[in-house]
């Protein structure tokens, strides 16, 4: 198996995104968009992945001031509190205070019930780092509502398409260059081939990676038909040795 794949204006890379994004340059990512691991400290979301990490606080500020290196606008960070990692969430708040411009709140109509009298999650944060946010339309609400996303067989833990599709559509315009660090099945880069906007995507499981290659192959066929120039991805966005 090759450790990247380049399906149209979308590179899919395989490994450890800590790892992977030292190959991608200083601001030449126009927009970010990702959903972590969540350390749940189960693994009833994914096959192969542990979602167990010690010092998930660390692992966040790594993935994030990377981020903020390579991205020129906006990092678009939705993750979930649960028992298990909501002080580390709630130290982001903190930690990040002046990078934050923005937080949206994500909901869920029909989310799993908590136990007996427990609160019911039923919604997860969209944290927005950067300055000055402006969406491409009036009257964006930093609110949004879907269902809970349907699951593949081959992915659990995968967002509702319709979110990708707000962030990328009001915060990002054709041919601009998406990352995603945290691929799982590619629904971002869906997103993105529908939108026409080039994507590099990052997944460590080798199997989500496989899987989200051919959702991403498979999307967008239509959007073809009137695609645009988009940037070229490879020479401004990777550090060539
Ligand atoms: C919450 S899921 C992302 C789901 C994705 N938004 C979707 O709709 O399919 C997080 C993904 O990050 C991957 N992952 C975890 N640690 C990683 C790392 N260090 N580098 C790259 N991917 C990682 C997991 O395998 C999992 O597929």
């Amino acid at each position: 198996m090759t450790d990247y794949k380049i399906i149209d204006d979308s590179t899919l890379l395989l490994g450890d995104c800590l790892e992977r994004i030292k190959e991608i340059r200083d601001g030449s990512i126009d927009v970010s968009f990702t959903s972590p691991p969540y350390n749940r400290k189960r693994n009833d979301k994914y096959e192969n992945y542990n979602d167990n990490i010690e010092d998930y606080f660390g692992f966040l500020v790594s993935i994030i001031d990377e981020l903020l290196r390579v991205t020129k606008g906006y990092v678009f960070f939705n993750i979930q509190k649960n028992y298990y990692n909501k002080e580390d969430v709630f130290r982001l708040f903190g930690h990040y205070a002046e990078n934050i411009t923005e937080v949206f709140i994500w909901e869920k109509s029909n989310p799993l019930p908590a136990a007996g009298n427990g609160i019911t999650n039923a919604y997860e944060f969209v944290i927005v780092f950067g300055s000055g946010i402006r969406s491409n339309k009036t009257y964006t609400k930093n609110h949004l509502t879907t269902s809970v996303a349907k699951m593949y067989k081959n992915h659990k833990a995968i967002m509702h398409p319709d979110v990708a599709n707000f962030f990328i559509k009001n915060f990002t315009n054709e041919g601009d260059i998406i990352l995603d660090p945290f691929m799982g099945s590619g629904t971002t880069g869906v997103a993105c081939k529908i939108l026409n906007r080039s994507f590099i995507g990052i997944e460590i499981d080798p199997e989500y990676f496989e899987f989200a290659c051919k959702r991403v192959s498979d999307s967008g066929k239509q959007g073809d038909l009137f695609h645009t120039s988009s940037k070229q991805t490879d020479q401004k966005v990777f550090v060539c040795d």
